[in-house]
């Protein structure tokens, strides 16, 4: 009898300890609102940019050309150190066990994080590689630069440009699937995928 009595107070403690929503750290919330921030806006700018690049042919252009990359590299070049950074403190800190759902959805979920891990590796160190490729200097934040990677070699140049238009468009997949999973926990599951994200909750 006392046992039983044991038990369910050790229980109901353990509840009212329970957090009533998942919730990711502070330093996890920082690095995907600001990478998503700097993404998004190195997005456009770099598809303006390309844009020019392909279809600009007068002066005005040319200037706006060099205007729109030397801004796109500028901000992405940021994200080289963010994903470092992101990366080893993900390796340190396990994000929130993911909610309910079956096994094939957990794979999948996995899998478009794994992707985005990967893309968002890949995309600015392809436009690192082109740009270097070219001969161009690779600013920071309008701060320092970076060294070339790979040196000069502009037979290579054509294909590395492929490479990262290819995986720019892969990125932008990737993120609008991962926007419309998340919308779907919020509005048609209603659970709490979304809030374990938000700065604003500080349920622990
Ligand atoms: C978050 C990282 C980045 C994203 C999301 C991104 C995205 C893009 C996009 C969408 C384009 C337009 C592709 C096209 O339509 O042709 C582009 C072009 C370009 N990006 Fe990036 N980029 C990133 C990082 C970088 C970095 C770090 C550099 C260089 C340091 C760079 C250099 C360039 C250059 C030179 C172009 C023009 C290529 C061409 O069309 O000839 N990008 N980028």
């Amino acid at each position: 009898m006392a046992s039983t009595l044991d038990t369910g107070t050790i229980e109901s403690r353990a509840i009212a300890r329970a957090p009533k929503v998942r919730n990711f750290n502070p330093t996890s919330k920082f690095f995907h609102w600001l990478m998503a921030a700097i993404i998004i806006v190195a997005w456009i700018i770099g598809y303006y940019g390309g844009a020019m690049l392909h279809y600009g042919v007068n002066d005005i252009e040319t200037a706006q050309k060099v205007w729109a990359i030397t801004l796109h590299k500028n901000i992405a070049t940021t994200t080289l150190f963010l994903i470092a950074l992101r990366i080893i403190w993900r390796l340190f800190h396990s994000p929130p066990p993911l909610g309910e759902m079956p096994a094939v959805m957990k794979t999948f979920t996995h899998l478009g994080h794994w992707s985005l891990y990967f893309l968002m590796v890949a995309v600015p160190v392809s436009g690192w590689w082109n740009s270097s490729s070219a001969g161009y200097g690779i600013p920071v934040a309008g701060l320092f630069t970076i060294p070339g990677l790979g040196g000069k070699n502009p037979e290579l140049t054509p294909y590395l440009v492929t490479a990262h238009w290819f995986l720019s468009w892969a990125l932008l997949i990737v993120v609008a699937g991962h926007l419309a999973f998340a919308l779907k926990h919020h509005f048609i599951d209603k659970d709490d995928t979304i809030e374990s994200m938000m700065p604003t909750n500080r349920e622990d």
